[in-house]
């Protein structure tokens, strides 16, 4: 008979200690901490992983075997994954409920059919759900099987049976194993699920893909205790009310975490945005407004090119309002301060709107400049040229500073038809030649007038 041992685990970031606490003391989560009892002997899997035979091998040694890659028939997928799923493989796709998650899995689904044997463990939806979701994709296979199945332990048998060469566990927070002894989406349930997948992935070199829920108030246990044991974190986002998603890689142990896949939401399924500037930018207004600015963001081979609109008004409340969608708002409250110390404008009666057009968040550093010329611009009355790019990081001494990946934006801008494109000092000279005027600004200030005046002429 095996053992029942207890142990408190929060439920929010898999902290364990031997008894209650009302907040953890790692992710500082208040009542995420409850009880969960599991048998000791059972929950064995990750040691089956290590029994395999080991012995060190001088780094030359090592056979650099091609492992196989199955395509998933979307180009933005396959470059998120770094050229496909690699065999053996264990991969997370995480997101929020309702974004997409089982759609683009299955989709990609019927591709990997026609290079191999599929498994479709559903553990949330019956068999009758997916059929209709299929139908709805135009996803027909007889090499795609589906099991609508929420014991781990009863589709471990049919996958040692079937031998799939992918499958996929929709998903991890509802399947359970009888190991442990807690409920389904429990932080043990969870990393012993995913000791077992590993298991499958690894012993008997099947891709696994496991789809995970994240919830904010982290009463799921969120995927964030599976990230370490995964070969690759694929994060799907979007808005609920707006149809673009982005698929991103947070963690790949077979390719770069820079590349984002950008789809569409559409009645029959996701379709690919292979050109997503031109996308976001083709809404701009005819008549030129002051207030908008198109920056180049974005890291890897995919730059994405993108309005930024500020609008700055006298306030009618005590303390001014400052409102930020898309960007973060202490970015913009940083890039409000430097504009007000450096540049001589004065916020301190009107109220300060910034938004980036198209429902995406831009989280880094490299779109202050663009965020400070759209205020500057709004609050000056001057128009910033639609044919300009505005790239750099504002330090709070009013200096501009460097990027990364500079040299893809700037092609970006040049492919789009731009003219001109405003970049930090600091990244000139450019490796390589481009016929888009390139201007270097080291000082905010020089910037603005850069940019303003550019336009009044
Ligand atoms: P789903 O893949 O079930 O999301 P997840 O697995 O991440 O929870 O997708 C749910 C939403 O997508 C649902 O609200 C309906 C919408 N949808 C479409 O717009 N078009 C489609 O072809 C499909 C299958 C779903
Ligand atoms: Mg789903």
């Amino acid at each position: 008979m095996s053992k029942l041992k207890s142990k408190w685990i929060c439920q929010n970031c898999g902290y364990e200690t031997t008894g209650y606490l009302g907040k953890c003391p790692d992710c500082a989560s208040w009542g995420s901490i409850v009880e969960e009892v599991f048998s000791v002997e059972k929950g064995t899997a990750s040691k089956k992983i290590l029994t395999a035979k080991a012995t060190p091998k001088t780094i030359s040694e090592i056979d650099f075997d091609h492992k196989k890659r199955l395509t998933t028939g979307m180009v933005e997928f396959d470059r998120v994954l770094g050229g496909g799923f690699v065999e053996g493989s264990l991969v997370l796709i995480a997101g929020d409920p309702g974004i997409g998650k089982s759609t683009i899995i299955l989709q990609a689904s019927n591709a990997i059919a026609k290079q191999g044997k599929v498994l479709y463990v559903s553990a949330e939806e019956s068999a009758h759900q997916i059929k209709l979701r299929a139908q709805r994709l135009g996803v027909v296979s007889d090499n795609l099987l589906v099991l609508s199945e929420n014991d781990l332990d009863a589709a471990r048998e049919v996958i040692e049976e079937q031998k799939p060469d992918f499958v996929v566990v929709d998903s991890i927070q509802a399947v359970y194993s009888s190991s442990v002894t807690s409920s389904a989406g429990s932080v043990s349930q969870v990393r012993e699920c995913c000791n077992i997948l590993m298991h499958i992935a690894k012993q008997l070199g099947i891709t696994v893909v496991v789809v995970g829920h994240v919830t904010k108030d982290g009463a799921v246990a969120g995927p964030k205790v599976l990230e370490h044991m995964v070969d690759a974190v694929l994060y799907f986002e979007g808005e609920k009310f707006n149809s673009y998603r982005i698929l991103r890689s947070n963690k790949n142990r077979f390719g770069s975490t820079l590349e984002i896949g950008m789809f569409m939401m559409e009645d029959d399924g996701l379709t690919e945005v292979s050109n997503p500037s031109e996308i976001f930018l083709k809404e701009r207004s005819g008549a030129l407004a002051s207030g908008n600015v198109i920056i180049a963001t974005g890291d890897g081979n995919r730059p994405l090119l993108l309005e930024i609109q500020a609008l700055v008004g006298p306030s009618s409340y005590a303390a001014p309002r400052r409102v930020a969608t898309g960007v973060e708002y202490n970015r913009v409250l940083k890039v409000l301060a430097v504009l007000e110390r450096r540049v001589g404008l004065n916020f301190s009666k009107h109220d300060v709107y910034v938004n980036i057009i198209g429902g995406l968040d831009v989280k880094e550093p490299a779109a202050d400049l663009g965020i400070a010329l759209a205020v500057a611009s709004c609050a000056k009355d001057a128009i910033v040229s639609d044919k300009a790019v505005i790239i750099g990081e504002v330090g709070l001494s009013g200096e501009i500073r460097a990027v990364s990946h500079i040299e893809p934006r700037i092609k970006e801008a040049e492919k789009m038809g731009f003219e001109k494109i405003i970049v930090p000092k600091g990244n000139l000279p450019l490796k390589n030649k481009t016929s888009i005027k390139v201007v270097g600004v080291s000082r905010l200030i020089e910037a603005i007038t850069e940019s303003l005046a550019g336009l009044q002429e």
